[in-house]
């Protein structure tokens, strides 16, 4: 592949933290995690950052928390239909229902419009992604769940230091989740990140996230249902560095996005592109893009993409009406009508630090080769 999704350079801060983990004979959570917590929290200002083993992780101990605040098992939690599937799947795994609704076209964000009809007196939560680094409508979506007293957890895994009117991800509602995988800005090969600005639900997400032990603790006393979702220092070494590197690589990446769009705004007759309205800032995590017709044939565009080695993904898809894994929950193909032509017409690519000026000129040609047929 000449142009991968992601990619990882291992430096000198890495190194450093990872020996100093080996010298101390100490590999599981211990000072490194420690102060990646801290180093994460101050860098985005969270009150509280709490590391877990990855961003499923992280969403799942989430909405584990919700047992603290009345809920139940088998509540539901409202989720786009389009999303990267761990955030359906860790929804099941605390014991919810996932209750999906449809997303906008234009952003891949959850429809704000569409939330209110999915609430029912058993929903608790509404889990927003911030898909592609793009922040979603929050001033809608608090609105709503203030009004149904619901809990706001952010999927924030693809949006590292994205805002929303000043606002950075992750704390606009109640909590947030991010993922360290080593596609994301921040990298620890695997790794996540719970965040909240409130002392209770901080606690809670501690414990919960080792075995349901009070927070900080390592005995037997187990107070609710648990998992081990523990981040080790050995990946916390690698978030060190990505703390330090986090915004030279952001605005490198973010450099790439825009240059990139404004190389192929002619396509714009083919696709939409993403877009940043001026009250937000799109984190960079990825080029995703749809076709505007059934035409211009979306396997065709990945296999000539492929063929040319840039490194292609789908855009996930309709959760509940695509992928076989939802089958049992019983929504039928046509319920998410957005989602599902996403799912059939989008794709998506890498936009990492390490891509130069050739490069774009070589994907910008490489799309502008494809629709020439058109
Ligand atoms: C929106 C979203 N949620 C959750 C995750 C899960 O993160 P991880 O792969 O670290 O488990 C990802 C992964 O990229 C993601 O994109």
């Amino acid at each position: 592949m000449r142009i991968d999704f992601g990619d990882l350079i291992i430096g000198e801060t890495a190194k450093k933290y990872l020996q100093k983990a080996i010298d101390k004979n100490w590999v599981s959570e211990g000072d490194n995690v420690r102060e990646f917590e801290k180093r994460f929290a101050a860098l985005f200002g969270y009150q509280h950052a709490i590391a877990t083993s990855s961003g499923t992780d992280a969403d799942m101990v989430a909405c584990a928390t919700l047992y603290d605040f009345g809920a139940e098992r088998g509540d539901e939690i409202i989720v786009p239909a389009l999303s990267f599937v761990a955030t359906a799947n860790s929804i099941l795994a605390a014991g919810f229902t996932p209750k999906f609704v449809d997303v906008e076209l234009e952003t891949l964000n959850l429809d704000p419009s569409k939330i209110e009809e999915a609430i029912t007196d058993r929903t608790r939560a509404i889990m927003v992604v911030h898909t592609m680094g793009k922040p979603c409508e929050m001033d809608t979506i608090l609105k709503i769940a203030k009004k149904y007293n619901l809990k706001v957890i952010e999927d924030a895994c693809e949006a590292h230091g994205a805002t929303y009117k000043g606002k950075v991800v992750g704390t606009i509602g109640d909590m947030g989740a991010f993922s360290f995988y080593t596609a994301h800005q921040i990298v620890c090969g695997e790794g996540g990140m719970v965040v909240t600005d409130d002392d209770k639900t901080a606690e809670v997400i501690r414990s919960v996230k080792s075995h349901g032990r009070p927070a900080g603790s390592i005995y037997f006393d187990f107070q609710r249902i648990g998992f081990n979702s523990k981040m080790n220092d050995l990946e916390a070494a690698l978030g060190l560095e990505g703390i330090e590197c986090f915004n030279g690589f952001f605005n490198t990446r973010k450099n790439n996005l825009y240059k990139l769009l404004e190389l192929t705004k002619d396509l714009s007759d083919y696709v939409y592109f993403i877009k940043e309205e001026d009250y937000e800032k799109v984190s960079p995590h990825a080029f995703p893009l749809v076709l505007k017709d059934e035409k211009y044939d979306r396997d065709g565009l990945y296999d000539y993409l492929e063929s040319r080695g840039i490194q292609c993904k789908t855009l996930f898809g309709s959760l509940p009406t695509q992928h076989n894994a939802f089958k049992f929950l019983d929504y039928k193909y046509g319920d998410f009508p957005v989602s599902e032509y996403v799912g059939k017409y989008g794709l998506h690519f890498g936009m990492h630090q390490y891509l130069n000026d050739d490069d774009l000129h070589f994907i910008s040609d490489t799309l502008h080769e494809y629709f020439r047929k058109y």
